[in-house]
């Protein structure tokens, strides 16, 4: 792909941005010019590091975008990717300034474009602060995470009164595009807090995981928790019986640095958890199976949800732990229907594609496909640790012993009692990590309780990782 920076050149040369057009200003809106024009933009530190930002006025014209607020955004948009640094825009808008037709329209495309330009060069943070529509919402979805208000804050196409207008449809603010619908529904949204102090203080907290930009390593920070600290409580979260479910983040928590885990979209496909964490004060991207939740399986949501985590880590240099205890994809015509066949394949995609140092450990269940898919030795994982209590087979043992032995079982004299000796014997013979590491497929077996070291060594290992791809201009995820 050519150099984003230079492409940048091109356009200003061509001085789109430059001014010297003539202002639209029908319906009135030339009475209505306000220094400053609804948008705020500048530069600052958090703990000593660069940011640009960017705060939309809801007082002024509803902080919608006009020519003029447009230019200011892009214009910090620009210094933010050349000079390396994330982007946080503060939202607050009700899209492309009405009076100001086309040249706002133009002034949302000319961001989207930046935005897109910078995804993968510089991490893109936005809060949405008020009631945002249009391309008010559009250019937040590019960014890397969107942080929602709880009761003040929504985003939707188009608001109530348009839709009502149009399909007849009467639905509120909050139950069309407020804070939980999009943290728990759609999934467009990352983060809901309770007020907008709070999304400024998580968007400082997720800022420490990352790194400025993708040349950049995340920062290390200092840890007095103990590296080579084992968690004997470890041995005790997996039940013995394989059908009973666990809370794997209390694997999560035990073996990261003092429990401290920035989980992202908690609200939205809980059976995967996906977060940063650090380990030995260096940053982790942590995506693991949630048991607790639908068995753990994999489903539209959860793939799109780990997909998205995975390649962002990818892009800005955050090393990969996967839990893996996942007893396939959610079976059904609603999945299917849905395109679950597509999503699957983006999580399997973003996995063989990131070359980020990837560590996995196997704590109970990889059953199928969703053995591949979860940063398997096969999508070039680097490390594949499994638990002695791992099972890795192509389904599980009922399921398997009804469809390889349906006859033996049909015509036994005493079925069900035939059905139980073959499951048995099929637990004894897959249900374990043996096979897999005599294939190579692991690296070691581990006890539980040093999981924590384990990582840490592997980490330590893997610092200085290199991997490339075939060069292209770029891969075409199944989106
Ligand atoms: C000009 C706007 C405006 C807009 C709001 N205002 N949106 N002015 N252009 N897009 C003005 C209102 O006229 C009003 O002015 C003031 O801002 C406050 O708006 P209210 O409606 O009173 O506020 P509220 O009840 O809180 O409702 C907020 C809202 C609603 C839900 C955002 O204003 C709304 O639905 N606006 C239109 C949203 C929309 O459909 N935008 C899409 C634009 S198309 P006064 O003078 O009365 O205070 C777009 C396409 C981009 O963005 C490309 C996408 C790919």
């Amino acid at each position: 792909m050519s150099n984003p920076y230079e492409i940048l050149e091109e356009l200003n040369k061509e001085a789109r941005l430059g001014g010297g057009q003539e202002r639209i200003d029908d319906f009135g809106i030339d009475k209505q010019r306000y220094a400053g024009d609804g948008v705020v933009s500048g530069y600052g530190t958090i703990e000593g590091r660069l940011v640009y930002v960017y705060a939309q006025d809801f007082t002024i014209v509803g902080g919608s975008l006009s020519g003029a607020n447009a230019k200011k955004i892009c214009k910090i948009m620009e210094m933010a990717l050349k000079n390396g640094a994330p982007m946080i825009g503060l939202c607050d808008s009700g899209g492309a300034r009405i009076q100001e037709g086309v040249e706002s329209l133009g002034g949302y495309a000319d961001i989207f474009l930046r935005n897109t330009m910078a995804s993968g060069v510089i991490p893109q943070i936005t809060a949405i602060m008020g009631p945002c529509a249009g391309g008010a919402v559009y250019s937040p979805a590019i960014t890397d995470f969107v942080f929602m208000v709880k009761n003040t804050s929504y985003m939707f196409v188009t608001g109530p009164e348009v839709i009502k207008a149009v399909t007849h449809e009467e639905v509120t603010k909050e139950k069309l595009g407020g804070a939980m619908t999009h943290n728990s529904q759609s999934g467009v949204a990352h983060f809901a807090t309770d007020d907008e102090k709070q999304s400024l203080q998580m968007i400082r907290e997720l800022l420490s995981y990352l790194p400025s930009n993708n040349l950049e390593d995340p920062p290390r920070v200092r840890t007095q928790d103990d590296p080579k600290r084992s968690d004997p409580e470890l041995l005790n979260v997996i039940p013995d019986n394989s059908k009973k479910p666990y809370d794997v983040k209390k694997i999560i928590h035990s073996i990261i640095d003092n429990e401290k885990f920035f989980e992202i979209q908690q609200h939205y496909a809980l059976n995967i958890v996906v977060g940063f964490a650090r380990l030995n004060g260096r940053s982790v991207g942590i995506v693991a199976n949630q048991p607790d939740v639908l068995a753990g399986c994999l489903d539209i949501a959860a793939s799109l949800k780990a997909a998205r985590f995975v390649r962002f880590c990818d892009a800005f240099n955050i090393p990969l732990i996967t839990l893996v205890d996942v007893p396939g994809f959610l079976p059904g015509t609603g999945q299917e229907y849905g395109g679950i066949i597509k999503h699957g394949a983006k999580l399997l995609y973003a996995y063989a594609e990131a070359t980020v140092p990837k560590i996995t450990i196997i704590t109970r269940k990889a059953y199928g496909g969703a053995y591949d898919v979860m940063a398997s030795k096969h999508l070039r994982a680097d490390i594949n640790y499994a638990y002695p209590s791992a099972e890795i087979a192509v389904m599980g043992p009922e399921g398997a012993v009804n469809i390889i032995f349906k006859k033996e079982i049909e015509t036994a004299e005493k079925p069900e009692q035939k059905r139980e000796e073959l499951v048995q014997e099929y637990k004894e013979k897959f249900a374990n990590p043996y096979k897999a590491a005599e294939l190579g497929y692991l690296d070691a077996i581990i006890s539980p309780k040093d999981t924590r070291y384990k990582l840490i060594k592997a980490l330590e290992m893997l610092k200085n990782k290199r991997e490339a791809f075939p060069p292209k201009k770029h891969g075409n995820i199944p989106l």
